[in-house]
């Protein structure tokens, strides 16, 4: 197939430069069609510095545009709904940046609009898409950790509070639950097989806030003026699943306590596994045994991009789902449903 496929960009900032861009530069059937920011001036900088045909100055603009042929949604959360339900309205493929969205409402919008259009839906589920992943599902699924009970993952950061619109609950709809505990939830949740989550137990705080330690380094957002800082900075929880499985999660994004990064735990009646450090914890010919799968490093944004590109051309669903996203949203809003009254909640 010879025709490129066109892709635009809904809102240019870091991750939009950082990891969009690169790896839809990388392939050799697409093209950068056209950009849309809510800040003008970004949008007409990224279009010349990353070669874009066209910038268009509305959302209504760049969806209606006959010849693109996919987005990827790269605003702030609270950017994300609405960019989808116009891009799926207007007949358009979707790349969707974690979160889906802020609210369950949100999503199930968002669902009928990627329904009722019949356009491929696709999470920006990044981790399911690093090298480690693939070997992790690869054995869960040929059984070798038997029946996976029990989870344990995480983000810890000392103090890795992003800087702009992430703490600014009206923009993002929460702290690190929704920010880095997203990314862990689904890919531990991915591993497990995706069992049906029932039940929520969480506590969130809101301990050390906009502090001013110094010699310490932070994700910074596009626009880092008119602070906010209403979300959460840390928050546990333990997620309970219809086939007896759970999975306790831990994500900060200032503690006093050790950093830890991206960590997934599986737990499984044969095996079980890690994926930093990445090791399968298993028992071979009675003794028990620590086994390393030898791994190329893997660009996990480029494969990310690759798979979107590949379902746009051929129809198939990709492996992270729109009901994915529906399912991973609604734990992370029972996480704050569950803190918000201090109780276990049924989802
Ligand atoms: N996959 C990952 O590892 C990862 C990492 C960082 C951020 N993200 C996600 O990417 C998204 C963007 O984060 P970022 O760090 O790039 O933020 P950013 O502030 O650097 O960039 C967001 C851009 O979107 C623009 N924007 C905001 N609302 C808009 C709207 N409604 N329409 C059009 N443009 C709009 C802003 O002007 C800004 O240029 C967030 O959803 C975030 O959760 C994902």
């Amino acid at each position: 197939m010879t025709k490129k496929i066109r892709v635009g960009l809904i809102g240019a900032g870091n991750i939009g430069q950082n990891a969009h861009i690169p790896a839809y530069l990388k392939q050799e059937d697409v093209e950068l069609f056209a950009v849309y920011d809510i800040k003008e001036s970004r949008s007409r900088d990224v279009a010349k510095r990353f070669g874009f045909k066209h910038v268009a100055t509305s959302l209504d603009e760049i969806v209606s545009m006959d010849e693109l042929d996919a987005v990827s949604v790269c605003t702030w959360n609270n950017g994300h709904a609405e960019s989808v339900i116009a891009a799926a309205n207007a007949g358009k493929h979707i790349l969707c940046e974690k979160p889906m969205a802020m609210t369950v409402a949100e999503t199930e919008e968002m669902a009928k609009a990627v329904r009722a259009n019949d356009v491929i839906f696709m999470m920006g589920f990044v981790n399911r898409f690093r090298a480690e992943s693939k070997v992790i599902k690869a054995l869960a699924e040929e059984g070798k950790f038997g029946d996976i009970y029990y989870a344990k993952t995480g983000i810890i950061r000392r103090r890795g509070t992003p800087l702009g619109w992430f703490t600014d609950l009206s923009k993002s709809g929460g702290g690190p639950v929704i920010d880095l505990g997203v990314h862990v939830i689904d890919v531990t949740w991915y591993y497990m097989g995706k069992p049906k989550p029932i039940s929520v137990s969480a506590v969130t705080y809101s301990k050390i806030g906009d502090y001013k330690t110094k010699g310490v380094s932070r994700w910074e957002a596009y626009d880092t003026d008119d602070l906010v800082f209403d979300t959460e900075d840390s928050a546990a929880a333990l997620i309970r699943f219809e086939n007896g499985a759970s999975m306790t999660v831990d994500v900060s994004w200032a503690i006093n306590g050790q950093e830890r990064n991206v960590y997934s735990e599986i737990y499984g009646t044969k095996a079980g596994a890690s994926l930093d450090p990445f090791m399968i914890y298993g028992e071979e010919a009675g003794y028990l045994t620590d086994n390393r799968p030898v791994l190329e490093g893997e660009d996990m944004f480029g494969n990310q991009i690759r798979h979107f590109i590949d379902c746009v051309k051929t129809g198939n669903t990709p492996i992270a789902t729109l009901e994915d996203g529906m399912e991973i949203q609604k734990i992370l809003n029972g996480i704050y449903e569950s803190a918000r009254l201090g109780k276990e909640i049924q989802l």
